[in-house]
């Protein structure tokens, strides 16, 4: 007989009828009933044994943490908690668990102590919940784009490009890192690596995406990215995925448009498709909140913070006008701020974007035409001289989620921003290439994959949506 999923057996009208499932045991009381989880569902299942007729070896061999299959009669459950049970007829061990040495206990874990065993994590209800709206995440994000005729680029991941020009970039090469060849000057002679040039891991597939819009019209990159940034807070990770669509033909406010109909998108899509997972993330947070002191306390519940953002407008203005909000609000005149606003043009921090959504606007926040200065190379440059055509879309509790802009379209003007940055322009003799071949206004830009997870789980930190969080410090697993 074949095993029923536990997900779908919870979808069966119990009439006593024989059914297989195999799983591991959460927890086994009084000898007699056995709750078994197998991943498919958030909802576990009551089974329940006979000790009597039970062989005593076989009942001491069923602990927290075994991996069961169970074959018996599904029927409806007398008692309260479930709707229906198995009782079971035949038990095999599939897999022993040592309860003494089995770290998850049916107890509450710190999420600090989990990441110590995130191979195990993923049994625990909390990171079952997760990964299985992680996946529905990635998949939705397909969805949007495929029903939109765009066409899935998978760009490299190993590149001799650096497309954010932010310089903390994974090196990749087979060379003997003890005992390279040297040139005649001494310097490492990277002609000889595998390439034949510098490598490294890729930052954004963005640059390499480019290419394709302007071929295909509309693309996107889902993959993952790399950056040795020394970043330890809960919204950076070392390794992480990113969404970048990069469309032809599309100026900066129809890149805006694309942005927000995306993250709705995503936000209704766990909605209607992840309501028991979300559910039980939202009494988790919930739970969570309860603890902090009043004022730190968010106004809004999960599932209300999804629900406003597929309802509501995002606030949109210019730097310049977000300058002028921060260079007035109490906390820069209290210098409350680590990072006081004084002058045009300085970079905004964590503090200012959460300042401008969370209690300015209280709603998502699009800013746009950022100083060139801050701002990467391939960004439009506005008629005025001093700023670009970027985007960032900023969410509560998070910050900035998406970054975007249109793109530089024209030649000579992309090569002299190269060359005022003092960029390789002979690497990018490609990218330039785009600007000399037919060109074309367009624009994309990139969606931080996991702090979309954050956002949508509300987990507190990046390291528990991703199964295996890489940060500074920390590549175990
Ligand atoms: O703003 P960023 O650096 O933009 C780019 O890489 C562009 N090439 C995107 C484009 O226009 N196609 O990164 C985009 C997003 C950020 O808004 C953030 O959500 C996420 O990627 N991100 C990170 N997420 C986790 N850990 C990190 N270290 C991240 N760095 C960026
Ligand atoms: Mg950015």
């Amino acid at each position: 007989m074949k095993r029923t999923r536990i997900k779908e057996l919870l979808n069966l009208e119990p009439s006593g009828q024989s059914v297989v499932v195999m799983g591991w045991v959460r927890t086994f009381r009084n000898n007699q009933f056995i709750t078994l989880s197998d991943g498919s569902t958030l909802s576990t299942l009551q089974l329940v044994v006979d000790f009597k007729t039970m062989d005593e070896a076989l009942l001491k061999r069923i602990t927290t943490g075994a991996c069961i299959r169970a074959e018996g009669a599904l029927v409806p459950s007398p008692a309260k908690g479930q709707t229906m049970e198995v009782k079971v007829s035949s038990l095999a061990i599939l897999g022993d668990s040592d309860p003494e040495k089995y770290p998850l206990q049916p107890k509450r874990h710190s999420l600090e102590f989990l990441r110590e065993i995130a191979h195990l994590r993923p049994r625990t209800n909390t990171f079952g919940a997760v990964m299985r709206v992680r996946h529905a995440l990635a998949y939705a994000v397909h969805t949007f784009f495929n029903d939109r005729g765009f066409v899935y680029v998978h760009t490299p991941i190993i590149t001799g490009s650096d497309a954010e020009g932010a310089g903390a970039m994974f090196r990749v090469t087979t060379l003997d890192a003890g005992n390279p060849p040297r040139t005649e000057d001494g310097s490492v002679d990277f002609r000889e690596d595998f390439f034949g040039r510098e490598t490294n891991l890729t930052v954004s597939g963005q640059l390499e995406g480019e290419t394709h819009a302007l071929a295909l019209g509309e693309i996107y990159t889902f993959g993952p990215c790399f950056r040795a940034e020394n970043s330890n807070t809960t919204r950076h990770l070392s390794e992480f995925w990113m969404i970048e669509p990069e469309m032809a033909f599309y100026d900066l406010e129809d890149n805006m448009e694309l942005a927000v109909a995306f993250v709705r998108y995503l936000c209704n899509y766990v909605l209607n498709n992840c309501a028991d997972d979300i559910a039980f993330l939202a009494n988790r947070l919930a739970e969570e909140e309860r603890s902090k002191p009043q004022d730190q306390r968010s106004e809004m519940g999960l599932i209300e913070k999804l629900k406003f953002v597929v309802d509501n407008d995002f606030q949109r203005l210019t730097y310049t006008e977000a300058f002028e909000i921060l260079k007035n609000s109490t906390p820069n005149k209290k210098k409350k701020f680590q990072f006081p606003i004084e002058t045009w043009g300085v970079d905004l921090q964590s503090e200012h974007e959460r300042f401008l959504v969370e209690k300015h606007f209280k709603k998502p926040v699009i800013l746009y035409n950022y100083p060139a200065d801050i701002k990467a190379f391939y960004m439009k440059q506005n008629d005025d001289g001093r700023t670009v055509a970027a985007m960032d879309v900023l969410f509560p509790g998070i910050g900035e989620i998406i970054g975007g802009s249109e793109r530089e379209a024209d030649y000579n003007k992309l090569l002299n921003r190269i060359r005022q940055l003092g960029l390789p322009e002979k690497e990018l003799w490609w990218y330039l290439d785009l600007r000399r071949f037919g060109s074309a206004p367009h624009s994309g830009f990139g969606l931080g994959f996991e702090r979309m997870m954050q956002f949508v789980t509300g987990m507190t930190n990046i390291r528990d949506v991703i199964p295996f969080p890489r940060y500074p410090g920390n590549a175990e697993f």
